[in-house]
């Protein structure tokens, strides 16, 4: 990730718990919070909730990057923001943002930054130091580590100031039977027995990503997400969504260029959404009848998807996730969506690409296995085959 020499490591349980963590630390003088917190109604629930409770500001994300970039000056301009918390890239849409101009923007003003960057990391390399940027989250899950541990790094200074997040054994340098006196570093906000064999294989996964192939990596990726929107577009009444229009041709102002950091374009969330039909029913269909696992629903991001005064374009509704490397076998570690249903709760039959109906898949539950049946269209253009080895084709 590219931190600097002092930066602090904390290990949390995930992006949810760093981001609540960061928001008990922020700077408070005679019991009054320093500054606002700024964020984007484009947030997660983790980059949005934790900043309700303290002092904030929010912005509603214009049209496009550039026009959004220039409300958050508007904002930052105001004075009184000591955080600028912005999202690395969306779980709704997966458009990535221009975090190292973000981070100059609010450095300007004198705000620090805190990026959520749960769906960035898995799918672009940061430079903590290289960009600028004071305090970044994410999830050892969103990594294709096990669930149960998250990291947030970041400048010392508040955090050795601020609440430990879990009061307990390790967070303290001396107690007493009614006094305390916290200890700093990592271990202040640590309290308890950690997750270790989360922190390990967590360090393991940042390990394998680091060492990719940055160029084949974005290839892989790109080709399979390009095959999937270009698929999509082919079926009538299916409409991708985007948040911003200039998202895929975003260039920072002179001087304050993305360069090399994770810079700008999308990442391997595709958000869509077919018209007449419930996402629900689409999600639901897809995995049924096609073995294709999709999201569906509001993403933990209602403000962004769907909620009051949300645009129509960014009512998305369906969310396919592509994967950004493959294992050594050459099956994606998430091939899997693909190439077997998504369990639904209830039995399901897989088919193959060319229709035929195949030998009734396994229960999860031991359900009674039925004899397997051809799959029914949902939408007279929306027959999805399923293919082995990572492939989704849409034809
Ligand atoms: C952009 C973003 N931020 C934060 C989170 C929260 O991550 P976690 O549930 O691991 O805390 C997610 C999870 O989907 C996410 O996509």
């Amino acid at each position: 990730m590219g931190g600097r020499p002092d930066d602090a490591v904390i290990f949390t349980r995930n992006t949810t718990d760093s981001l609540n963590l960061l928001a008990g630390c922020l700077p408070v003088v005679d019991g009054v919070h320093t500054g606002d917190v700024l964020y984007l109604d484009i947030e997660h629930h983790a980059n949005l909730l934790p900043w309700q409770g303290v002092p904030h500001r929010s912005v509603i994300a214009a049209p496009t990057l550039a026009g959004t970039l220039d409300l958050l000056r508007g904002e930052l301009a105001h004075g009184g923001v000591s955080l600028l918390a912005v999202t690395g890239a969306s779980n709704v849409t997966g458009e990535v943002l221009p975090i190292r101009a973000l981070a100059a923007l609010a450095h300007e003003y004198g705000a620090r930054i805190v990026v959520d960057a749960a769906q960035l990391a898995p799918h672009r390399r940061i430079d903590i130091a290289a960009d600028d940027v004071d305090y970044l989250a994410f999830s050892g899950h969103k990594l294709y580590a096990p669930f149960g541990a998250g990291v947030l790094v970041g400048r010392p200074d508040w955090l050795d100031a601020g609440t430990p997040h879990l009061a307990g054994g390790g967070a303290v340098q001396d107690a007493r039977i009614d006094t305390v006196s916290w200890t700093t570093g990592p271990a202040r906000h640590e309290g308890g027995s950690p997750n270790v064999l989360g922190a390990a294989t967590l360090a393991r996964a940042t390990q394998v990503i680091a060492d990719l192939d940055v160029d084949q990596w974005h290839a892989h990726e790109n080709a399979i997400r390009s095959f999937l929107v270009e698929g999509l577009a082919r079926i009538d009444g299916v409409t991708v969504h985007q948040i911003f229009s200039d998202s895929a041709s975003f260039d920072a102002p002179a001087g304050k260029r993305p360069g090399g950091g994770a810079g700008t374009g999308t990442i391997g969330v595709v958000n869509f959404s077919l018209e007449g039909y419930d996402a629900g029913l689409v999600a639901a269909y897809l995995s049924a009848e096609h073995g294709i696992g999709l999201r569906d629903g509001r993403f933990c991001a209602h403000p962004c998807s769907g909620g009051s005064g949300c645009p129509p374009a960014r009512c998305g509704q369906a969310s396919a996730w592509v994967p950004g490397w493959r294992t050594p076998s050459g099956c994606s570690p998430h091939s899997s969506s693909c190439a077997r249903p998504a369990w639904a709760g209830t039995m399901w039959w897989t088919r193959d690409a060319g229709s035929r109906p195949t030998t009734p898949a396994p229960t999860r539950t031991g359900h009674p296995t039925r004899p397997a049946r051809r799959a029914r269209p949902l939408h007279p253009g929306l027959t999805l085959s399923v293919r082995s080895r990572g492939a989704c084709r849409v034809r």
